[in-house]
């Protein structure tokens, strides 16, 4: 799922940005290829709509081999995070070349993908009960 979102530029601009995820293989199918084809036909999907960049929380092993890089490489901070603290998690990828040059600025996360716990909770309740697990790799509770 990609959904727009922006940066709030240091110049006081609002620059129009993508952000994606999450994106899953299943377990038995896991590192034959499918993630990155994709991703990659994804993002091209991404670019053919006119969108110039794409930002979001990943592990660069996946990620960096589809051509993301850190954001702070591109100028770019994660909200929220204090100077100094790990932001290794935040990447970026320019679709459009140049779509971010002369832009420094805070990412901001879009409304969407913050989910109250206790909706959650609710929502869960209504199937049978599960385990709660955290499995290697696993960037969120
Ligand atoms: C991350 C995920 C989507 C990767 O899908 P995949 O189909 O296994 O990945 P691919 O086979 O296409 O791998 C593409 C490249 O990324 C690298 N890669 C894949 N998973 C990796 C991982 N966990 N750590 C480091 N590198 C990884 C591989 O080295 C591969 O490059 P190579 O072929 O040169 O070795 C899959 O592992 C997954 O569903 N994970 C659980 C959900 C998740 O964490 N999603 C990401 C956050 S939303």
């Amino acid at each position: 799922m990609f959904m727009k979102t922006h940066i709030d530029a240091d110049d006081g601009r609002q620059i129009e940005v993508l952000t994606m995820g999450p994106i899953g293989i299943a377990p038995a199918e896991k590192r034959k290829g499918y993630g990155k084809l994709l991703l990659d036909y994804s993002l091209e999907k991404a670019k053919a709509l006119g969108f110039g960049a794409v930002l979001f929380e990943g592990n660069i092993g996946f990620y960096g081999k589809s051509g993301f890089d850190y954001a702070r490489n591109f100028g770019i901070r994660y909200h929220d995070l204090e100077e100094g603290e790990d932001d290794s998690f935040f990447l970026c990828k320019e679709l459009i070349p140049g779509t971010l040059s002369g832009v420094t600025g805070v990412y901001q996360t879009p409304q969407g993908y913050y989910v109250d716990p206790a909706d959650a909770e609710a929502f869960d309740a209504g199937f049978p009960p599960k385990e709660k697990l955290k499995l290697p790799g696993q960037l969120f509770e």
